[in-house]
């Protein structure tokens, strides 16, 4: 539609964007999160003027292969009923990438409230957000050495989580709007918690206690060794007089659940999260690789939405590194044909070129699909926290 237009809001739009945005999505975790993203991380679409939806784009970083990679972290896409149906959102979105692109953003993630509105765009499922509940009195453990404090400062949860974050794939690098959104409370007061051997902190834990119901809910853990993974069960069950379960949002490999006696830990809810390619080389070269993989591969990329990304890129990787350039023809034997949507969930390690290629968006012959097996695989992607 000719009319629909893409921009900034002022600080006076910011009211009447955040109404609409509240009204379409029906619901946030935090009913202050427009404002925390704030105004100036709002862009409007409009009809002949008149603000029809709007859309977030927050500046994150997200860990992969070790290295952080510059994400645009897509929230608080809605448009007004009345507005539905006449492309708002795609245009929204259409503009949004441009934007995120020409601002340096490497790629862009997001949780879906519908997977095809994005998958239009380009977007895949890439990842998970896992929610994990246990009974209580099956979080046995004997009592072992280790301290467990009430933490007086937040700095140590940060070197922590930073340190997983790291050896892991998919953590969000926080920055203050979602460590303020993890560590404050505007209602019940949050617990925290540091897990400590003689020399360091091994793991934290950070929760409320459920209002209705007899439930701890854990808003943030770490565990970064077996014996703290044993003191925080210890923890938990020292509340099994008052408290019944308790759930967390935990890695696809969970050090908890894996502590436990018996397997009774329940999956809760298990959600997708998205990524698109926003600067295909930019990607590429930012996350890092697996130790003791040198090897070469082209891909000959396909992108209907950002046409920068078209053609044939070679990567070669050496030390963990990658890099990038563009070739008129493949340079290596190896060609991964693929766009968007095959790119994301191989770039985050979700799926394998092997999965992938049957679920019918990559191609390449058999050894080139086992070559890029081994340069994305790594650890199943996780974010704790929706943004
Ligand atoms: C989802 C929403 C943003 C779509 O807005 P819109 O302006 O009507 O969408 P568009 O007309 O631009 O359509 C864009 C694409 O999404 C599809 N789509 C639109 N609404 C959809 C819905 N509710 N469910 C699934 N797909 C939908 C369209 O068919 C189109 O896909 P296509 O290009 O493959 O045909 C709007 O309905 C809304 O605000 N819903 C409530 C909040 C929400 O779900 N937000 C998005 C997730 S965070």
């Amino acid at each position: 539609m000719s009319n629909l237009t893409y921009s900034k809001i002022s600080e006076s739009e910011a009211e009447l964007t955040w109404s609409i945005v509240e009204q379409a999505l029906h619901r946030h975790g935090d009913p202050n999160w427009n404002r925390k993203v704030g105004y100036k991380n709002f862009r409007a679409i409009r009809s002949d003027g008149n603000i029809l939806g709007g859309i977030a784009i927050i500046d994150m970083g997200q860990w992969f292969g070790g290295r952080k990679v510059r994400t645009g972290a897509v929230t608080s896409v809605g448009v007004a009923p009345e507005g539905r149906g006449i492309g708002a959102a795609s245009t929204m979105l259409s503009n949004a990438l441009k934007e995120m692109r020409d601002n340096g953003m490497a790629i862009s993630t997001l949780f879906p409230s519908s997977v095809r509105v994005y998958r239009s765009k380009g977007y895949e499922r890439s990842g998970v957000m896992l929610t994990y509940e246990a009974p209580i009195k099956e979080m046995r453990a004997a009592l072992n050495k280790l301290k467990v404090e009430q933490a007086s400062n937040d700095e140590e949860m940060v070197l922590l989580f930073n340190e997983r974050a790291q050896q892991g794939n998919g953590n969000l690098d926080r920055g203050s709007l979602l460590w303020d959104l993890i560590t404050t409370s505007d209602g019940r007061p949050i617990y925290k918690y540091y897990i400590r051997d003689e020399n360091q902190v091994v793991g934290y834990i950070n929760y409320q206690q459920s209002r209705s119901g007899d439930h701890i809910r854990i808003r943030d853990m770490v565990s970064s060794t077996q014996q703290s993974s044993e003191r925080i069960l210890r923890f938990f069950a020292d509340h099994r007089t008052v408290i019944d379960t308790i759930s967390w949002n935990g890695p696809p490999t969970d050090p908890i659940d894996f502590a436990m006696e018996e397997q009774e830990t329940n999956l809760k809810s298990s959600t997708d999260w998205m990524v698109r390619v926003l600067n295909i080389s930019d990607a590429l070269e930012q996350r890092g690789y697996p130790a003791g993989v040198n090897a070469s591969v082209d891909f000959e990329f396909n992108d209907n939405e950002i046409p920068e990304n078209n053609g044939i890129w070679h990567l070669n990787i050496n030390e963990g590194r990658g890099s990038v350039k563009k070739v008129t023809s493949p340079s290596s034997k190896q060609v991964l044909k693929l766009g968007p949507r095959g790119f994301a969930p191989l770039y985050t390690s979700h799926y394998s070129a092997t999965d992938l290629k049957i679920m019918g968006i990559i191609d390449g012959s058999a050894e080139t699909i086992a070559l890029a097996n081994t340069i994305f695989a790594g650890p199943k992607p996780w974010i704790g926290e929706q943004f």
